[in-house]
């Protein structure tokens, strides 16, 4: 069984979210999705998500592309969870591109980064709520 793995904030969920979770479910047979912890989405983005961990985690891991969520604690650790889990390929959104290939260095992983869904995110989402 191929293990694909893919990390986010997936805070104010929307469309673009969805979109890289079903299409990481298409490229592996079980898909695991680590979720930010409070304080890493903080030290990532300067801000706390408007969403918690427990209820970010909970609606992720109701879809029914997505088969196991945990929480991500450190970008470091990336290599580490992949062994954890046991992936075999590691998708990222292409805002990330380049940025997570140092792991192929420490795990026997493919890392794929697939084109962002144009004209949405969790800041424009919140900015346009705001205005
Ligand atoms: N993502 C995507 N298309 C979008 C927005 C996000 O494919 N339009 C992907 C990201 O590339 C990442 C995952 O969804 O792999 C989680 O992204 P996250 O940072 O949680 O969402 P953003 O909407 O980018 O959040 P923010 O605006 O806070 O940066």
């Amino acid at each position: 069984m191929k293990i694909g793995i893919t990390f986010g904030t997936f805070d104010v969920f929307h469309f673009g979210h969805l979109r890289i979770l079903e299409r990481s479910r298409e490229l592996c047979d079980k898909l695991v999705v680590g979720i930010s912890s409070d304080e890493l989405n903080f030290s990532k983005k300067g801000k706390l998500p408007v969403y918690n961990f427990e209820e970010r985690a909970r609606i992720v891991g109701a879809l029914k592309v997505v088969d196991e969520v945990f929480k991500e604690e450190s970008l470091e650790l990336k290599a580490e969870y992949i062994k954890k889990f046991n992936a075999s390929v590691l998708i990222m959104g292409d805002d990330w591109a380049g940025k997570f290939d140092w792991v192929k260095e420490h795990c026997d992983v493919e890392v794929i980064y697939l084109p962002r869904t144009p004209s949405v995110s969790t800041t424009a989402i919140i900015e346009k709520i705001r205005s």
